[in-house]
């Protein structure tokens, strides 16, 4: 074997290696690489360069250039790591890789490389040699080693506050991308911000909700692998009105909507934005007001209806007499994608935006009144925006009088003559296609009709059927997964026609309802018609076809007796194991009364609110539950569950902060989830879990918030029995499952501004800049004097200024990893 020697001593091997100032040596030859893994990769790195073998002892010539590979270093997974060489005499200088994880380096033809530290289970060594070519056809050879060690939260926490900032830890910056009225169009002008601005079919939506990143080359194509550029998919869930218009108010008379301004500014700030945004030469994101990528897409959008319930008789309207067109998404929440390139917007609660006349019910099969009852579309008059009340001079014009659901006297009870059926084209996934302007969303039915909060893929490898797991967020409904009946190929990833795509994967399969036993294990449930209870025989609901049980899904689950959950909202799929997260924002004693929990909802408690102790009951602070599907296998029929994580405020007693949640990490009503892309080290192998909140229950403490998590696996805890107290004292006990206690693997990232909920987040691949939403600040506050001048405040005064929802860009100073 050869032996490697320090410099100016004798080496009697093929290659001539300097170690001149280097003393690490023997750090290489105790590390855990094998010497002759070492040896073999300083000899190739001779190879390399077609230089012959020196002999100092054989009384060759010396080269003439001497290197220096720095002091070896520790870091942490996902750190940036600068390998600092120096050379004398050198005409080129190069920095190669000699061992360990595979890594990418950056300016290797310089004395100072960098490169991410990688995703590592233990401490692992990394050795890199740093070479020159000298005289005598000699290489000057230096090495060092950077022992990599698993990821940790290497932050120091945001403390709880109530500022009207964005906050972010220590050696973090945070920018403002894209808010409320931003012109994404050329001539568009800029926004007034005073309630007068109009046309927000070419502006930045209200509202940022979920959100996903799609790579742009540098020639303006699809590439998967950008960092640098590409387009954020953004919903935009709701509006502000104190805001958004000059006076602050809906314009209403005798009951009705008369502000066809109004009405057209609220309908055009709903819907998804489509942008494209680059990084520029200083490292500052900033989107394109010009891009041909841009688009908005808006309630009025047209749409087409695909799956299982297209040309359905419930799906008619006079706008589409067969069923299979549509127009428009709203109240889009949380989101998905589809490796082939497409984004997937949610459609939540859509319900709010329908009325119908006092009586309509009556006018209607009693079974049609079950559906939209069980829905929220009952009868009578709605809170919401009632856009359906405007009436307008143009009798052809139907895109406001579309959201009044009524049977109309006269028209034909097959609803082609009106819009009595339009509220079954709402609740649906909608696959749009990013990189085409042009093209029609399409609402995949298959998924079924909920308030539907998110969809999140799993198991996309080759051969096995693609799945999508789904959250219904109201009080007592149901967590889903989708089952498509096509296995994936590969290949399809990178065909261009991409909605074709979707219908392959999206247009056939099977979707289930979980229901969580107290067993620990739960069941996942077909939703299929003629199966089981699901036929025209059930007493509940008479189903006719599968059409049916997708448009009424949430009656299928009642009648296959799932588990009603606390508030399903974002799930995720952990990308190292297929483990599934699901957050359970809350839920109030109506719905979860002391005698009402069950293992996977197990907590009633009251949690005092503010100076004035207001009571707060039921379950308002919300958890996390996680599954692990049997065997690991995504399409299987039972799982393992328990409960990752439980909302609490610290000062609360530990029947109710059950995760031993301190100052650094408490937190209530988590909303958002998301894990790292496994496309950089933050998901991989241990991947970081994103929490961000949607809470009214724990804002007498901190603003809305986003954690940062290392989480365990199912079963890391142990099962435990709780000691539930109502607001009377009176006691019950409860059994669960409780994951480990997080301690320092759940850390508070970032608090936001006032009245603001944090919502919707990606990452570029390389997982160094992290796209976050801020929805609604100052929600709920005065016109004339609003409760938040963000984001304006963000950089001093806030001057009054209305606020704005917006998109923020969150980057690690050094370069790193965001969050490692
Ligand atoms: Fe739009 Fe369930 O939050
Ligand atoms: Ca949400
Ligand atoms: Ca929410
Ligand atoms: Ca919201």
């Amino acid at each position: 074997m050869t032996e490697l020697k320090r410099a100016g001593t004798h080496d009697d091997g093929d290659i001539c290696v300097n170690f001149s100032s280097n003393p690490h040596i023997d750090d290489i030859i105790h590390a855990r690489n094998s010497r002759r893994q070492i040896l073999g990769g300083m000899a190739a790195v001779a190879g390399l360069f077609g230089l012959s073998a020196c002999d100092s002892d054989g009384g060759e010539p010396q080269s003439n250039v001497t290197v220096s590979a720095g002091a070896a270093a520790t870091t942490t997974t996902g750190k940036n790591v600068n390998l600092m060489g120096t050379a004398t005499n050198a005409t080129s200088v190069q920095w190669v890789q000699v061992s360990g994880p595979t890594v990418t380096l950056t300016n290797p033809n310089t004395n100072n490389a960098s490169f991410i530290a990688p995703a590592v289970a233990t401490s692992t060594p990394l050795v890199f040699a740093f070479t020159s070519p000298g005289n005598n056809n000699q290489l000057a050879i230096a090495s060092t080693t950077v022992t990599v060690n698993p990821a940790t939260l290497d932050f120091t926490a945001v403390p709880k506050l109530l500022n009207d900032v964005v906050t972010v830890p220590a050696g973090y910056t945070v920018s403002v991308l894209y808010a409320l009225g931003d012109p994404i169009a050329p001539g568009v002008p800029a926004f007034g911000n005073q309630g007068n601005d109009t046309n927000f079919a070419q502006r930045a939506g209200d509202h940022h909700d979920g959100m996903y990143f799609f790579g742009l080359s540098a020639a303006g194509t699809r590439d998967d692998s950008a960092n640098g550029r590409g387009i954020l998919c953004i919903n935009h869930e709701n509006v502000t009105e104190q805001y958004l218009h000059a006076g602050g108010t809906l314009t209403v008379v005798g009951g009705a909507r008369t502000s066809q301004v109004e009405v057209d500014r609220e309908i055009e700030c709903h819907g998804v934005g489509i942008i494209e945004v680059s990084r520029g030469t200083t490292g500052t994101w900033a989107y394109s007001q010009t891009s041909t990528f841009n688009r908005r897409i808006t309630p009025n959008t047209p749409m087409a209806i695909n799956g299982p319930a297209r040309g359905s008789a419930q799906m008619r309207t006079l706008y589409s007499p067969t069923g299979v067109a549509g127009r428009g998404t709203v109240n889009n929440c949380a989101n998905g994608y589809a490796p082939w390139g497409t984004y997937l917007t949610c459609e939540e609660n859509w319900a709010g935006y329908f009325n119908r006349a006092t009586g309509d019910n009556a006018s209607r099969p009693a079974k049609v009144s079950q559906a939209f009852t069980r829905y929220g579309v009952a009868g009578g008059p709605v809170a919401g925006l009632n856009w359906g009340t405007l009436v307008v001079s143009d009798p052809a014009e139907t895109k406001y009088r579309k959201w009044n659901a009524s049977a109309i006297a006269g028209q034909p009870a097959d609803g082609t003559g009106d819009f009595r059926n339009e509220p079954n084209q709402y609740g649906w996934v909608v696959e749009i296609d990013p990189y085409d302007p042009a093209s029609t969303p399409r609402k995949r039915t298959a998924l079924g009709r909920l308030a539907h909060e998110g969809a999140w893929p799993a198991n996309f490898v080759a051969g096995r059927p693609p799945v999508y797991y789904m959250g219904d967020d109201s009080r007592g409904e149901y967590f889903y997964k989708f089952v498509s009946a096509t296995p994936w190929d590969a290949a399809d990833a990178l065909r261009t026609d991409r909605l074709a795509v979707g219908d392959k994967y999206l247009d056939n399969g099977t979707i289930y309802v979980a229901r969580f036993d107290a067993t620990g294990q739960g069941v996942w449930i077909p939703l299929v018609f003629g199966t089981g209870v699901l036929t025209a025989a059930n007493t509940l609901y008479s189903f006719e076809s599968q059409a049916d049980v997708l448009i009424n899904a949430r009656l299928a689950g009642d009648a296959v007796g799932a588990t009603k959950m606390d508030r399903p909202e974002w799930c995720s799929v952990n990308p190292a194991n297929g483990e599934v997260y699901l957050t359970l924002t809350n839920s109030n004693a109506a719905f979860r009364p002391l005698a009402g929990t069950d293992a996977a909802n197990p907590r009633h408690y009251n949690d005092p609110r503010g100076a004035t102790n207001t009571a707060q009951t039921g379950n308002p602070n919300g958890h996390i539950i996680r599954l692990r599907e049997t065997g690991d296998n995504p399409v299987a029929l039972t799982f393992q569950w328990d409960i990752y994580l439980f909302g609490a405020g610290s000062d609360l007693n530990a029947n109710i902060n059950l995760s031993g949640l301190d100052a650094t990490n408490d937190f209530a009503s988590p909303d958002g989830l998301w894990f790292g892309r496994p496309t950089n080290p933050s998901g991989q192998i241990n991947p970081l879990l994103w929490i961000q909140t949607d809470d009214g229950s724990f804002t007498d403490q901190t603003n809305n918030q986003m954690l940062l998590a290392l989480p365990g696996r199912v079963g890391d805890g142990a099962a435990r029995t709780i000691t539930n107290t109502d607001v009377g004292g009176a006691t019950r006990q409860q059994a669960t499952f409780v994951g480990k206690t997080p301690g320092l693997t759940l850390k508070r990232f970032l608090v936001g501004p006032r009245n603001a909920e944090i919502t919707g987040i990606d990452s570029t691949p390389d997982g160094r800049t992290v796209f976050v939403n801020i929805q609604h600040p100052g929600e709920g506050g005065p016109t004339a004097t609003p409760s938040s001048n963000w984001p304006t405040s963000q950089s001093g005064a806030g001057n009054n200024a209305r606020p704005r929802s917006a998109t923020i860009v969150i980057t690690k100073n050094d370069g790193g990893v965001v969050g490692l």
